[in-house]
């Protein structure tokens, strides 16, 4: 594995690996850049096949944080951690342990919250052991909990400035929203949209979650294989990542791409494929920070009040990403990464298709 040359390495400032033998923990620590702050971003466990996969992850994950963290304008720089194992079968209090003294170890150059296959319960056992922690339980007015809601507050948000940047109007009444996945920010999302009047497509594969959706919100259930080809005004991704591509780009129907899921384009060229399909991508750094605000709040000391008024902050961001695009005729999705290597004082990255 040449880690060195690895696309997604641009640069990394450390790469720890752990193994504690007692509880069988392998675990990745990546920290892409502190310039702006110590490294922020979750820990992640999954089952990868491989250790080159799981590399590949963790360094395509903590660049995507700085970048994220950098357009938040957040006092945190960008890392991640993988966990390598099944998070249904091979979790444990002391194995999360384990990982929290590797954290540990680096004393406040990384700080971890919950990611995919973690949780809030998790997080305190690697609390036992260090404090540069975060996605903890809270006291009700803190920051803090569950970042899920707020990640689907910042969406939304950031939907209806989309929407006024492509058609004049932040309305929602009676616009039609396509959201593939209503897990935790998904089924958040739907609540807000519904409020506005918005008319619900959902799609998930699990049957249970769109039932929710549909009996609370009204919701059109839309088989998951199907949902990308669904006409809407919005599609907002809040399942995977890497279902933005050649094929499926062919296919949209909608006017907006803006979801949660991180990593949407699965590769930087889609970004500009829908440009030139005539899709307003809102890239997804951008517009799903809402968490990672909430985890900043929380570790710096704020308070839920303080959260919301920054995730307020969103829709100005993408509409000047969506001002520069249009002004440069570029992708939005390259012009966030420029601004993001600016704000982190890094040389514009030349990009592959
Ligand atoms: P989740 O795991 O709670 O929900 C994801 C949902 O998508 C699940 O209900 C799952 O059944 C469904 N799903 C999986 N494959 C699908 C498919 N092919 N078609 C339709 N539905 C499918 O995850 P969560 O927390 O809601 O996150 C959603 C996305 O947003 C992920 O990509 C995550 O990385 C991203 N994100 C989440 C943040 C958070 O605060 N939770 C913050 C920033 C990004």
């Amino acid at each position: 594995m040449e880690v060195f040359d690895m696309r997604e390495f641009d640069g990394h400032e450390l790469v720890l690996f752990g193994h504690d033998v007692p509880t069988g923990l392998r675990a990745i620590i990546a920290i892409h850049s502190t310039t702006l702050g110590p490294a922020a971003g979750g820990c992640r466990m999954w089952p990868y096949p491989t250790t080159t996969d799981a590399v590949a992850d963790v360094l395509r994950l903590s660049r995507g944080m700085s970048y994220k963290n950098a357009m938040a304008g957040l006092p945190f720089g960008g890392g991640k951690a993988v966990i390598i194992g099944d998070a249904r079968t091979g979790k444990s209090g002391e194995l999360l342990a384990a990982f929290g003294r590797m954290v540990d170890a680096l004393r406040g150059r990384y700080v971890t919250a919950e990611d995919v296959g973690t949780t809030t319960a998790d997080m305190s056992h690697v609390a036992r052991v260090t404090r540069y922690v975060s996605g903890l339980g809270r006291s009700p007015g803190e920051a803090g909990g569950d970042p899920a809601p707020k990640t689907a507050l910042g969406v939304f948000l950031g939907i209806q400035a989309a929407v006024r940047f492509h058609s004049g109007s932040a309305d929602l009444a009676g616009r039609t929203v396509a959201v593939q996945g209503a897990g935790g920010v998904g089924y958040h999302l739907c609540a807000l949209l519904a409020g506005a009047g918005a008319r619900l497509k959902v799609a998930d594969v699990l049957p249970s979650a769109v039932e929710r959706v549909c009996d609370e919100f009204r919701a059109t259930p839309v088989a998951a294989v199907k949902v990308l080809e669904e006409e809407a005004d919005v599609l907002a991704p809040c399942a995977l990542g890497a279902i933005l591509n050649a094929r499926s780009i062919a296919r949209l129907r909608v006017a907006v791409v803006a979801g949660a899921a991180n990593n949407q384009l699965a590769r930087d060229a889609d970004g500009e494929a829908l440009r030139a399909a005539g899709i307003l991508y809102a890239p997804d750094y951008v517009i799903n920070a809402g968490g990672i605000i909430s985890v900043a709040r929380e570790y710096y000391g704020g308070t839920e009040a303080q959260v919301l008024e920054d995730i307020r902050g969103i829709p100005a961001r993408l509409t000047e990403v969506f001002e520069r695009a249009r002004r440069e005729s570029r992708a939005t999705n390259e012009i966030a990464d420029r601004m993001a290597r600016e704000r982190l004082k890094r040389e514009p990255e030349r990009l592959v298709a």
